[in-house]
């Protein structure tokens, strides 16, 4: 998920070294800055701003980590414990939470380390286009009541990290609704998807989450490290993280206390000036600009998946849902066994990942080794797709050979 910098970004990561303050909050430009960028990037993907909090933080893991402590802070609420007092001890139903198993293992992470520990998670199974099983999904919150335990929160993907497969918002919204359960969603990749007309009805529903992690580091070229995480309900997530006291808290738009102090919302206490390469990036390439980058990638990809479709020793693995293509190598005319298959692609992968002339990373689809292309550079030609496929096939045809003659 590296993209290159976009070229303001790198102008404004030295203007912001230059200038060095700590965002942790006050009355000067770097407050102001973040407040605006982070609103535009809420717009963008088309996600109420009203009431809503945003704060760029490191990436994506630390975005949903964010968003799930308030998640859990709310639950807290709910059920008359004191989160911030008294932790996860104390005699309480275990918590649970639902996620597909295409989700990023970030999430994994932010669970262990908000300490619910990973046997609180629940893997649900995720259909023919890789989206979480509704259905089973149902079931689990269903079984885990009549258990006893506490289901508390679904994470869901806008974009996983695998296959670019975007879960059903509005069926998901919908059964959090009913069953009172926190919706999260992981857009570190993929939200800005969105901004393609050919793929914004599948963001339907989006706007109904919880919380919502964006990564402006990935397909919006803002350099790394530029996360954001988005909580629809500002004033709780100041209550998850604010150590300030009560007494002292300043009202927003009121007196010497105007803006958010940021180190309110989050878990950081001096922060960096990262407003400034999201602010100068969006106002480069506007909305238009993004919406027709993200579409020319979306589009490059189907004209990729067309080019692998067509020919006779390559396999596409996964629907294409963004921009993201998944396929292996299989040579024609010589039949091999999916672990055979393995160790030939993961091989293709290594020598085309050392040989410069493209890129691709490894996923893993329904066990089987998939080459992984997946288009966030603006730069990208339809020229480069063909440079691709010719090195895949002729890397695999060259070691393919090779393995025959060794056997
Ligand atoms: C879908 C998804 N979520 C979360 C992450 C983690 O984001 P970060 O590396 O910015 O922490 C990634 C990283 O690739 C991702 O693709």
């Amino acid at each position: 998920m590296n993209s290159p910098p976009a070229h303001l970004g790198v102008l404004a990561e030295l203007l912001a070294a230059a200038m060095d303050p700590s965002a942790a909050g006050g009355d000067h430009a770097a407050i102001y800055v973040e407040r605006v960028a982070v609103r535009w990037l809420m717009g963008l993907v088309g996600y109420p701003t009203d009431g809503s909090m945003g704060i760029l933080v490191s990436g994506g893991s630390m975005a949903s980590l964010t968003c799930l402590a308030a998640a859990r802070h709310r639950l807290a609420l709910r059920h008359g414990w004191n989160d911030r007092q008294d932790g996860m001890t104390g005699d309480r139903p275990s918590l649970v939470v639902y996620l597909s198993s295409e989700a990023h293992t970030t999430l994994h992470k932010a669970v262990e380390l908000l300490g619910l520990g990973t046997r609180c998670l629940r893997v649900i199974p995720v259909d023919a286009d890789f989206r979480i099983d509704i259905d089973a999904l149902r079931t689990a919150i269903t079984v885990d009541r009549a258990a006893g335990l506490l289901p508390f929160c679904v994470a869901a993907s806008a974009g996983t990290v695998a296959t670019g497969a975007i879960d059903r918002f509005d069926l998901l919204a919908d059964l959090c609704v009913a069953e009172d359960l926190w919706l999260h969603v992981d857009g570190a990749y993929g939200a800005v998807g969105i901004l393609d007309p050919d793929r914004s009805d599948r963001y339907a529903g989006m706007d109904r989450a919880d919380s919502l992690a964006i990564d402006p580091h990935k397909w919006l070229s803002v350099p790394v490290e530029c996360g954001c995480a988005i909580v629809r309900d500002g004033a709780l997530l100041r209550d998850t993280f604010s150590l300030v006291p009560s007494y002292v808290r300043t009202e927003e738009g009121r007196g010497i206390g105007g803006l958010p102090w940021y180190s309110e919302y989050g878990f950081q206490q001096s922060r960096g000036f990262r407003a400034l390469k999201l602010w100068m990036a969006l106002q480069h390439a506007g909305r238009d600009g993004y919406a027709r980058i993200v579409s020319r990638h979306n589009a490059q990809a189907r004209t990729l998946a067309g080019l692998i479709d067509a020919a006779p020793d390559l396999e596409r693995l996964a629907p294409v849902e963004l921009s993201i293509v998944c396929f292996r190598y299989r040579p024609a005319g010589m039949p091999m066994d999916d672990e055979r298959l393995d160790g030939l692609n993961k091989a293709i992968m290594e020598e085309i990942q050392s040989s410069g002339d493209a890129f691709v990373t490894q996923a893993s689809i329904g066990g089987r080794f998939s080459l992984r292309a997946n288009i966030i550079h603006y730069g990208t030609t339809d020229d480069d797709l063909q440079v691709l496929i010719d090195a895949v096939r002729a890397v695999g045809g060259r070691l393919a050979t090779a393995s025959k003659g060794e056997r």
